[in-house]
C-alpha cells in the first residue's frame, strides 16, 4: 500500500471462497495488474506455498482425517509457509496475492467440519505471531477478497468439470456450512473484508475486484 510519503510497503491480500466460487482467474489477473504498476508480486497459495507446505497439503486434500487433524495440518503448513515466504516477500515491500489464509480454516475446519473455533483462535495466534522491530503481532492479511457464492451454484459450476478432491467431494450442505463461516469472519473483521458478489459474469466480478481493490487504495 501506498504512504504518505508515497514509498511502497508490503501488501499481503487473501482470497476465499468455497469451491467453485471462481478465484483463480480473478488472482491471476491481479497479479499481472500489480507487475503492471511495478509491483513485485508472489502468488502463492494454502494449504501450500513451501515443499513442506505442499507435502501436507496433498495429506490434507486427500487422505481421510478428524478435524483437529486437519486443522494441525493446515496451521503447520501455514507456519512454515510465513516464515519460509510471506514474512520475508512483505519485508521486501512486496504484493502478496495467496490463495486461501486463515479464514479457510475456519470456514472450512469451523464451519465445515465442526471443529472447535476457540481453539481455532489459540492457533491462529500461536502460529501467525512474528516479530518486527522487536513488537509482536499476529499477522493478518491487509485485505481479504471474498468470492461469496450460493453453495447450490458452486456445486453445479463444479459438477462434472474435474475428479473431486475430499473436499469438493462434500454435499451441498456442508458448503453452506463453509459459507456461513466465511460470514461470520467478515462479521468479526469488517474492514479486512472485501465480499464480491461472485454470482455474476466473470467480467462483472473482474470490475468488483478491481473496484474493491482502488477503493482501499491498493491498486492505481
Ligand atoms: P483450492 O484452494 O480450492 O485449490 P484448487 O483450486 O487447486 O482445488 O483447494 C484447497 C482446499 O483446501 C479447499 O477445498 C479448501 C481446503 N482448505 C481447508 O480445508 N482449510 C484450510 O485452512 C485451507 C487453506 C484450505
Amino acid at each position: 500500500m501506498s504512504n504518505g510519503g508515497g514509498l511502497l510497503q508490503g501488501l499481503f491480500i487473501s482470497f476465499e471462497g468455497i469451491d467453485g466460487a471462481g478465484k483463480s482467474t480473478h488472482i491471476n489477473g491481479l497479479a499481472q495488474a500489480f507487475r503492471a504498476q511495478g509491483r513485485v508480486v508472489t502468488l502463492t497459495r494454502e494449504p501450500g506455498g513451501t515443499p513442506l507446505a505442499e507435502t501436507l497439503r496433498a495429506m490434507v486434500l486427500n487422505d481421510a482425517m478428524d478435524a483437529m487433524t486437519e486443522a494441525l495440518l493446515v496451521f503447520a503448513a501455514r507456519r512454515d509457509h510465513l516464515r519460509q515466504v510471506i514474512e520475508p516477500a512483505l519485508a521486501q515491500d512486496q504484493v502478496v496475492l495467496c490463495d486461501r489464509f486463515t479464514d479457510a480454516t475456519f470456514a472450512y475446519q469451523g464451519g465445515g467440519r465442526g471443529f472447535d473455533l476457540g481453539l481455532l483462535s489459540v492457533l491462529e495466534r500461536m502460529v501467525q505471531t512474528t516479530s518486527i522491530d522487536t513488537a509482536d503481532l499476529v499477522r493478518q492479511p491487509d485485505v481479504t477478497v471474498w468470492f461469496d457464492l450460493p453453495a447450490e451454484i458452486a456445486a453445479q459450476r463444479l459438477a462434472g468439470t474435474r475428479v473431486p478432491d475430499k473436499f469438493e467431494a462434500q454435499p451441498v450442505e456442508f458448503f453452506r456450512r463453509v459459507s456461513d463461516g466465511y460470514r461470520q469472519r467478515m462479521l468479526e473483521s469488517p474492514a479486512r473484508f472485501a465480499r464480491i458478489d461472485a454470482n455474476q459474469t466473470r467480467e462483472a466480478v473482474w470490475r468488483d475486484v478491481l473496484a474493491a481493490l482502488q477503493g482501499r487504495a491498493c491498486l492505481a
